[in-house]
């Protein structure tokens, strides 16, 4: 029998799904890539697959050294970041709330079923989050960074948030996935919406769809 939330039983989902792994073999000029990027927010039906998914995550919070380095940098490594998977209809995987487990490419359903209007509705009603078949949200576990920088160590969480942000929004001018970055939104309705801990502070949603 699973943890019963609201009317879901999680004994009904999935533990664990293992991504496919990055694409890092791409021939475009990162110039290109920046000089394309801009925030859209409007976005067609076509689903997002697995794959698409998996690079995106890989682009923000990926593994990409042997000893455990990831994709964008973090302050003395101690990586305080989270990346929530928000799933609608538009997507192979089944609707719902996932976590990104950078040890292992995998992630993990924390909540079932179709969020958006709730999560829009927290982002001051944006349509694009209600509409956008994939929303990623970044969060971040300050302890994790303010145990050895103090304060300070909440401005490196903000700026470490940029950079994996800023992955995700060129990556996705590579795959024609469009996204813009959400700063507008309630603290607390977020954190309501994604069931987080008390210790982890939504800071951007990306809605991600074809452009
Ligand atoms: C920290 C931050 C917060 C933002 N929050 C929002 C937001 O809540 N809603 C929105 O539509 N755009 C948001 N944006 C996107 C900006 O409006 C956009 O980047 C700006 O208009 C420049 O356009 P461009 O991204 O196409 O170059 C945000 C951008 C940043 C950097």
């Amino acid at each position: 029998m699973g943890i019963n939330i609201g009317n879901q039983d999680t004994a009904d989902l999935p533990k664990k799904v293992k991504l496919p792994g990055p694409e890092i073999s791409g021939r475009s000029h990162i110039e290109e890539l920046i000089a394309k990027r801009r925030s859209v927010r409007r976005y067609t039906d076509n689903k997002l697959s697995e794959s698409v998914i998996s690079r995106l995550l890989w682009a923000a919070q990926g593994i990409s050294s042997d000893d455990g380095l990831r994709t964008s940098p973090s302050a003395g490594a101690l990586y305080p970041l989270e990346i929530h998977v928000v799933i609608g209809g538009g997507s192979e995987l089944e609707p719902g709330i996932y976590r990104y487990i950078p040890e292992g490419h995998a992630l993990v359903r924390e909540i079932a079923g179709d969020v958006r209007e709730k999560l829009s509705k927290a982002a001051l009603f944006q349509p694009m989050i209600g509409s956008a078949p994939v929303s990623l949200v970044i969060s971040a576990v300050y302890p994790r960074i303010t145990s050895k920088y103090g304060s300070r160590g909440l401005r490196y969480a903000h700026m470490e948030a940029g950079h994996a942000a800023q992955n995700i929004c060129l990556l996705g001018v590579e795959l024609g996935i469009g996204t813009c970055t959400v700063g507008a939104f309630d603290d607390d309705e977020v954190k309501r919406v994604l069931k987080l801990p008390s210790n982890e502070e939504p800071l951007y949603i990306l809605p991600l769809g074809y452009v």
